[in-house]
């Protein structure tokens, strides 16, 4: 279980602190993720899955909805559902199936769906802190289920 708040002053940062994340990943966990564009979203996605030991290229999904990265222990579903209007979007394109699988889901602009979510899931917040520098980012990881 981890209710924390990083800041990041550099992409490398982001990367590390995802990196140090993923042991607390098991098989069959949501992460959801929001923030500006740009907050770094994916370069947070991209450090936890180095810390999964994935190889592949981690990038948005933003036109394909869903990339899968299966190079790991651990598949890794990663959805960048911006472009998704309700819950039953994402429904359409087989939510279930991936929730209940074995695998690791990463949601980018989750925030149009997390609430209608049945699952419980880690909630990742990024924001940009220029009041601290260009590159400063304030990164909120919060378990969002019971006993919280
Ligand atoms: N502290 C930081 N952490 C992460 N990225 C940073 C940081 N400082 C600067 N950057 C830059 O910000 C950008 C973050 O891009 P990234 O694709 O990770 O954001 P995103 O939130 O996924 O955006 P999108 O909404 O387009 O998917 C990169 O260009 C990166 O180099
Ligand atoms: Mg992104």
């Amino acid at each position: 279980m981890i209710n924390k708040t990083y800041i990041s002053n550099s992409y490398d940062d982001t990367l590390k602190i995802g990196e140090d994340f993923a042991k607390y990943l098991k098989p069959g966990d949501i992460v959801t993720l929001d923030g500006d564009l740009g907050a770094g979203k994916t370069a947070f996605t991209t450090g936890v899955c180095k810390g999964l030991g994935i190889t592949e290229y981690v990038n948005s999904p933003t036109f394909t909805i869903v990339n899968e990265y299966r190079s790991g222990n651990i598949p890794v579903f990663h959805f960048d559902v911006y472009r998704l209007t309700s819950m039953d979007d994402l429904y359409d394109i087989g939510w279930d199936d991936y929730a209940s699988s074995k695998g690791i889901i990463f949601m980018e602009w989750a925030e149009i769906v997390k609430n209608e979510l049945d699952e419980f899931y880690y909630e990742i917040i990024i924001k940009k802190r220029f009041d601290l520098g260009d590159d400063s980012r304030e990164i909120t990881i919060c378990y969002r289920g019971e006993n919280i």
